[in-house]
């Protein structure tokens, strides 16, 4: 159990705090899921980048799955070997493609033609052979927010079926492109097994028909998208998400290629706010906090619920928004939520920050991001320093 008290006294608020065995646990229990067939776990860096947080998995076997030249970067500082890194994301730089092809990952997701020139190009200026692999839009409704859906055609990610093979046919004939991988990913917080099998064996039967063609796929890589537990919601059980994929790969010799990213790190954080003071209007009770939605942006921009406790045993609890200090209306970590009466300096813990918490914050309204702290075999520790007001002057302050 984390002490949250002692770790506010003894760090201050705002603050994340991730629980290490936590996310042995989560890793693990996915990593066994895939035993049955060779695999690779490519964490999605996106959903909590924090090196010390890569370490652990690095020593757990993780593989990465990296959408920028930096998240590349910090996978190998954090020593996770470049033969397990996959670089995905729908728009990458010149300069971006030219040092993940010198650094030798694994391979490069492609999202468009035009993007296959650009690597293709770069490829040949370094007299190498680009491994790569397309990611595939299927089609599919994945019953999870419009914002976080990623596989239906209106989208902007990956190419669809037809444009998919020309572009594996034309790669297949490049001097410098290598295609070794087929790639989806249909949306993150998914809760429903059923538009994953779809997409699986969509994305498979395409595999069948390039490798009857002579095109080696090696890798089948089903992107990310493991919903977690916010609320009540009945979610995927991995055993069950690793043989939907299984039942559609029967006969081929495929190495499955897994980037979970909230599953992995979701449930394992917490973020640990300070109450300021209690508010009443006509109609409404507020617990205004230190933590605001910089801090913590996913309730503002998905109105994503996300569980509230107030660290206090008081039976009469009554309805209130816990809001932050930000001047804008939006800024609120839990809306309508029952607690009990606060007093200042109570401490309000919000449940499942791990995933997509630190990694979206921000410095709006000139306010220092919060530090990180991991909770190892009941033991506490700083990963990430919390910010002071010089870092976040400190690129301006020069040119005055
Ligand atoms: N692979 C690809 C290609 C992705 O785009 C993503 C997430 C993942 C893997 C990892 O998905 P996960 O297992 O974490 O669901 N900020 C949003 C989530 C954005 C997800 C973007 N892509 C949120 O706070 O809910």
């Amino acid at each position: 159990m984390v002490d949250f008290k002692k770790l506010c006294e003894k760090y201050d608020t705002p603050l994340y705090v991730y629980d290490f065995n936590k996310i042995e646990e989560n890793f693990l229990s996915l990593k066994k899921a895939f035993k049955a067939r060779k695999s690779i776990i490519s964490y999605a860096i996106k959903a909590n980048s924090n090196l010390s947080v890569l370490k652990k998995l690095a020593s757990l076997g993780s593989g990465a799955d990296c959408v920028s030249i930096g998240e590349i970067k910090r996978a190998l500082i954090a020593g996770i070997p470049k033969y397990k890194i996959v670089f995905s994301g729908v728009g990458k730089r010149d300069e971006e493609i030219r040092e993940a092809l010198e650094l030798d990952i694994l391979f490069i997701n492609l999202e468009s033609e035009a993007e296959m020139d650009r690597v293709e190009e770069i490829a040949k200026s370094l007299d190498k052979k680009a491994r790569i692999s397309i990611r595939v839009n299927p089609d599919i409704d994945p019953k999870t927010h419009p914002y976080i859906s990623t596989g239906l055609s209106e989208n902007k990610f990956g190419v669809d079926i037809e444009s998919a093979k020309k572009m594996y046919l034309r790669a297949n004939k490049s001097s410098y492109l290598e295609p070794v991988g087929i790639h989806f990913h249909i949306g993150s917080q998914l809760t429903d097994i059923e538009p994953i099998k779809e997409a699986s064996r969509i994305v498979a039967d395409l595999t069948r028909a390039l490798i009857n063609i002579g095109i080696e796929i090696k890798f089948f890589d089903i992107g990310g998208g493991l919903g977690i537990v916010y609320k009540d919601e009945k979610t995927i059980k991995p055993y069950d998400y690793a043989q939907a994929i299984f039942s559609n790969l029967k006969g081929l010799d495929l190495t499955v290629v897994c980037e979970p990213g909230r599953y992995i790190v979701g449930n394992a954080g917490y973020f640990l706010t300070k109450v300021l003071y209690e508010k009443r209007t006509k109609n409404k009770r507020f617990i205004i906090v230190d933590g605001a939605m910089n801090d913590l942006l996913r309730p503002s921009l998905y109105k994503a619920y996300h569980k509230v406790e107030v660290l206090r045993n008081d039976e009469a609890k009554s309805k209130a928004d816990v809001v932050g200090p930000v001047c804008e209306s939006g800024d609120f970590l839990a809306k309508d939520a029952f607690l009990p009466k606060t007093k200042h300096n109570d401490i309000i813990v919000v449940y499942s920050a791990g995933a997509y918490g630190f990694v979206m914050s921000s410095n709006y309204n000139t306010r220092p991001r919060a530090a990180e702290i991991a909770v190892e075999d009941g033991k506490d520790r700083v990963i990430r320093d919390r910010e002071s007001f010089e870092d976040l002057i400190a690129l301006e302050k020069k040119y005055l």
